[in-house]
């Protein structure tokens, strides 16, 4: 969702917003802009819609007027009005002194928007962001804050609703920005003469390691010198968290990959080792940021898991392993239904709530709606501080480094591992595992990146398979128990990637509708379970082939090494190492995201940037 930088210092700030935008593509953005002060008393704006190269483009030919060392900078995902030039941030006043971008949504534009106009002010957007210049523009003119830019700046704040990260410039101030947030994210980075602000810290990354997090309802203005964090009402008495970010530049550039998601798919094995690092010593699962107490563990009669997405996916593969390890029930969510439907929580009630960015405006609501409901929250994030782990009671972090490809891959197999951690944890805290299982089950889990370095050895079948799959309309995906969870992530991932209609099914559910799409040549990947691990279901899955199979259906069957019962049925196999059935989605699911970023590249599609989609997705 919308990328925000701003920047004061002794550099040329134009190159380094440009380049704090281009490293924040990967949130999704439909038009970007720029705003830099020259410090004589006037601020030079450009802004289009689409790419980064066009706003480029129009910059090259303005030559030096964009001159300055104090700027910010946008890339915005609409909401309210066309991803148009005009609906492009920033915006100004009429002045054209005071400029804002801004992420969010201002819930109450509408009424200030009347007020604006009633008093004369002609508005140049459709967007709910413009009225805040306007407002910020007239405190700053007449009034108790005449003349005074971060007063005027924290009026307008107090009248604001809804959820937003919005910068603040003035002309005749260069050298200040005035910053603020309200549930979406926005943090400091502290260089030495020079200070930034930005949705995330890829932004600043190539000039500081330092950096601030802010808490919810603060405003912060930073100058060449240093930061002031202070409440809307000026109040400095607010906390905040200064942080060492923990990787490098490096870690956030595509390191000869063509494209990032790439990287992040050759990053898993190592993700999965990460995320468990630490979390068994002294023959015990070991969850200190868990925060939350053995007694605790055991009072739960209940667990939610709400997710979006990917993350739900992962969420569903919790259920299984929760379930069958604890005895404890498990319903799975998705956050944007969860707190519409009245679910029955209470203090004895553990919400899990999973997701990579931790500022998903859905899964946030249904986190601040479980603590309202007095349920306790436990936090499976990718991003250290993000909001949804701030408001949580509890966090365990996955350790995958950043996700930069909009489509989840890695983190979803983080995700997956923090899950069994989390049910291990239950299940050692409930007395359900005896210690010696627990110790067997997570020596298990760390074989696992050795055995996803195996299915990632044998990439270039998938991707021969999946070229030959390129021009398809429709793909089918089955599978049974895990398999089924595991289905969903790859039609998701074929969809978003590849623009392809897909589409994920439990095999026992055919039956009863599905399977009047086949039809002759249609393609459908089948997740097999293990032969040995599930022979029920296996020789079921088998049955279910055979029915598409004689419908005309061409498939490609993932299963394991030495099923050759499968063999017969298989159009295409794609092997995978044997594994234990619970852990085996974190090898089914790589050849599926393999798979759909071969079709997407054969498409001739950028994997990272998906039409129409964002990384964060902020709003609800
Ligand atoms: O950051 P989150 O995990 O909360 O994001 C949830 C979904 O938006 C995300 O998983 C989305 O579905 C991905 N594009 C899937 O690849």
């Amino acid at each position: 969702m919308c990328g925000i930088v701003g920047y004061v210092g002794y550099r040329d700030a134009l190159g380094v917003v440009v380049d704090a935008l281009r490293r924040m593509e990967y949130r999704g953005y439909d038009s970007a802009g720029v705003a830099i002060l020259d410090g004589a008393g006037s601020i030079s704006v450009e802004r289009r819609a689409g790419r980064l190269a066009n706003l480029e483009a129009e910059l090259a030919e303005a030559g030096t007027a964009f001159a300055g060392t104090t700027g910010m900078g946008h890339t915005r995902w609409a909401t309210h009005g066309a991803p148009t030039d005009r609906n492009a941030h920033p915006h100004r006043d009429t002045t054209g002194k005071v400029a804002v971008v801004h992420n969010g949504i201002i819930e109450n534009f509408v009424p200030l928007r009347r007020e604006l106009e009633d008093a004369g002010v002609e508005l140049s957007s459709d967007t709910d962001t413009e009225v805040t210049v306007h407002l910020v523009s007239r405190a700053y003119e007449s009034g108790p804050t005449a003349g005074d830019f971060v007063g005027s700046a924290l009026t307008v704040l107090r009248r604001l609703e809804g959820a937003f990260t919005l910068v603040f410039t003035h002309a005749d101030h260069p050298g200040t920005i005035v910053a603020a947030r309200r549930s979406t994210p926005l943090v400091v980075g502290v260089g030495k003469n020079e200070m930034f602000i930005a949705s995330d810290v890829t932004a600043f990354i190539e000039h500081t390691r330092e950096a601030v997090e802010l808490g919810q309802d603060q405003a912060v203005v930073i100058t060449a010198d240093g930061y002031t964090v202070t409440d809307f009402h000026g109040g400095a008495d607010v906390p905040t968290r200064p942080f060492t970010i923990d990787w490098d530049l490096a870690a956030a550039e595509k390191g000869g990959h063509d494209y990032f998601m790439l990287k992040e798919i050759e990053e898993q094995p190592v993700g999965v080792a990460d995320t468990l690092i630490g979390h068994f010593a002294g023959g015990r699962i070991v969850l200190d940021e868990q925060r939350l107490a053995d007694q605790e563990l055991r009072e739960f009669d209940k667990v939610f898991v709400v997710a979006c997405g990917s993350s739900y996916h992962a969420g569903l593969l919790a259920k299984y392993a929760i379930e069958h390890w604890t005895r404890l029930p498990v319903e799975v969510e998705l956050a944007s239904e969860f707190r519409y439907r009245d679910p029955v929580l209470d203090r004895s009630t553990l919400v899990v709530a999973i997701s990579q960015s931790g500022e998903t405006a859905d899964t946030l609501e249904a986190v601040r709606h479980a603590k309202e409901q007095k349920a306790r929250v436990l936090a499976i994030c990718n991003t250290n501080g993000a909001q949804i782990p701030r408001e949580s009671d509890a966090v365990l972090y996955t350790r995958t480094g950043p996700e930069i490809g909009v489509a989840s891959t890695k983190a979803f197999l983080a995700q997956i591992t923090a899950n069994y951690l989390v049910g291990l944890a239950l299940a050692q805290a409930r007395g359900t595992k005896y210690p010696d299982e627990v110790a067997r089950e997570f020596g298990e889990l760390e074989a696992m990146p050795r055995l996803v370095e195996r299915v990632l050895a044998s990439a270039e079948n998938v991707r021969a398979i999946a070229r030959q799959f390129a021009h398809e309309r429709t793909v089918l995906f089955l599978g049974r128990h895990v398999g089924y969870p595991v289905a969903l992530e790859g039609a998701l991932k074929l969809k978003e990637l590849a623009y392809m209609h897909a589409e994920g099914f439990a095999a026992g559910e055919l039956k009863h509708g599905p399977i009047a799409l086949i039809e002759d040549g249609l393609p459908v990947i089948v997740v097999m379970p293990s032969p040995k691990g599930r022979a029920v279901l296996h020789s079921k899955l088998l049955s279910n082939i055979r029915e598409i199979q004689a419908r005309g259906a061409r498939t490609i069957v993932i299963a394991e090494e030495g099923d050759d019962t499968v063999r017969p049925f298989a159009d295409h196999l794609i092997e995978i190492p044997v594994a234990p059935t619970l852990y085996q989605p974190l090898l089914s699911t790589v050849p599926l995201q393999i798979f759909a970023a071969e079709v997407a590249q054969a498409r001739g599609y950028d994997i990272d940037k998906p039409r129409n989609l964002a990384k964060s997705v902020t709003v609800e």
